[in-house]
């Protein structure tokens, strides 16, 4: 059996923690874990992603305190950390704390004044698997901030601060997908995101449809170097473009014709990853046309399609998940399957007919296993809801 126990949020067990912890009565926040469905390394690109929340997450406690220190309790690290006024680290420590504290920096650094506060964090996104756990972190973190404070901040700019997190604290040059989904998923719904404009729509999933998301147990950073490779050869080739056409401010803006026309001038593998990107951009905007339109075969068939160009031209797929992905679509009830997020390991996202999904998810895990030796976790999740407030029930 694949299919890994749930470790359920529990909000009353995490107002206990904070109790014992510090005392105190907290307000808590929920912010999920997202899977993406299509639309890789396209989002830095100003191009276009289709991920959903999932009903995996952070949560987080928070009260104010009175003595002028800020204490983070991680229940999953079994773990505190404590500063008095003016002692918080400038930079990353490569700790978690990393990311709550990345937080505090970057409302501070918006002019937002955060008090001295009290906060536990508990989570269940798998992390390493390429299912946005710091994102999670992050999204829930702000929410609890914010709450102390009398700002009010839209969720577009919500996504923007907490991207500014990873990027200038953490030091991962990530996109605005996972940031933006945890701030603005909704439940049994997909999410088509602009990602220059921050324009979105939601696509309803089918409710005969089940999302699978199969963890190949490879361990995926995206403050690992390959990401910000793929990163530099795409701004490698759409420099190149640019200088032929100078509108093509972002890879976004180019279209097949030009990569045609100009394509030989860049080195092969730059090549391939700007081709990857500009037929990524136009799968994924076609992928929402057939979610909506309920085309399952054509969304199917258009994942693996981003599953191939992932795999072969931007290279960013593994042994391992290549192995996930053809194990997948030789089982009954698979509408589509690819690699999801950052690449390189992590999981991958299965789009299956929701009565045989039980079957399914054990079968992968047991052809997987064949194939490779590894046991695997399998998932079954739903769409969820955005980041919000929670209450003990
Ligand atoms: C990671 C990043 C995202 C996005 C994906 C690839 O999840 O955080 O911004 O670039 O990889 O699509």
């Amino acid at each position: 059996m694949g299919e890994r126990e749930r470790n359920m949020l529990d909000v009353s067990l995490v107002g206990e923690i904070h109790h014992k912890q510090f005392g105190g009565d907290p307000k808590f926040f929920l912010a999920p874990g997202r899977v993406n469905l299509i639309g890789e390394h396209t989002d830095y690109a100003g191009g276009f992603v289709m991920p959903a929340a999932i009903d995996f997450g952070t949560l987080a406690s928070v009260s104010a305190r009175r003595d002028g220190r800020i204490e983070i309790w991680s229940e999953n690290f079994a773990e505190g950390v404590t500063f008095g006024p003016g002692e918080l680290p400038r930079t990353r420590q490569k700790h978690w704390s990393d990311y709550p504290l990345g937080v505090v920096w970057a409302l501070r650094e918006a002019g937002i004044e955060v008090p001295p506060f009290s906060m536990a964090l508990q989570g269940d996104v798998p992390l390493g698997a390429g299912l946005s756990s710091s994102a999670s972190i992050e999204v829930a973190t702000a929410l609890a901030l914010l709450s102390l404070t009398n700002a009010a901040m839209p969720r577009a700019e919500l996504a923007k601060l907490c991207q500014r997190v990873e990027n200038q604290y953490v030091g991962a040059s990530s996109g605005i997908m996972d940031q933006f989904i945890a701030c603005n998923g909704a439940e049994d719904h997909a999410l088509l995101l602009d990602c220059r404009s921050l324009e979105f729509r939601l696509a309803p999933i089918p409710s005969h449809l089940s999302l699978v998301i199969a963890n190949t147990m490879v361990k995926h950073s995206i403050a690992g170097g390959e990401y910000g490779i793929r990163r530099g050869e795409v701004e490698q080739g759409t420099a190149i473009l640019r200088s032929h056409r100078p509108e093509i401010a972002l890879l976004r803006d180019a279209t097949p014709a030009d990569l045609e026309k100009w394509g030989h001038e860049m080195p092969d593998n730059v090549l391939r990853r700007c081709r990857h990107v500009i037929t990524e951009n136009l799968r994924t905007v076609a992928a929402a046309d057939a979610l909506e339109a309920g085309n399952l075969r054509r969304l199917g068939d258009l994942m693996a399609a981003a599953h191939v160009s992932y795999r072969d031209d931007f290279e960013a797929s593994c042994e391992e998940a290549d192995a996930m992905v053809e194990a997948a679509q030789r089982l009954p009830g698979l509408i589509g399957a690819r690699l999801t997020g950052g690449g390189f390991g992590g999981c991958t996202v299965n789009l299956v007919e929701l009565e045989r999904a039980r079957g399914f998810a054990e079968r992968l895990h047991d052809d997987y296993k064949a194939a490779t030796g590894i046991d695997a976790d399998i998932y079954q999740c739903h769409a969820s809801s955005a980041a919000r407030e929670v209450e003990i029930v």
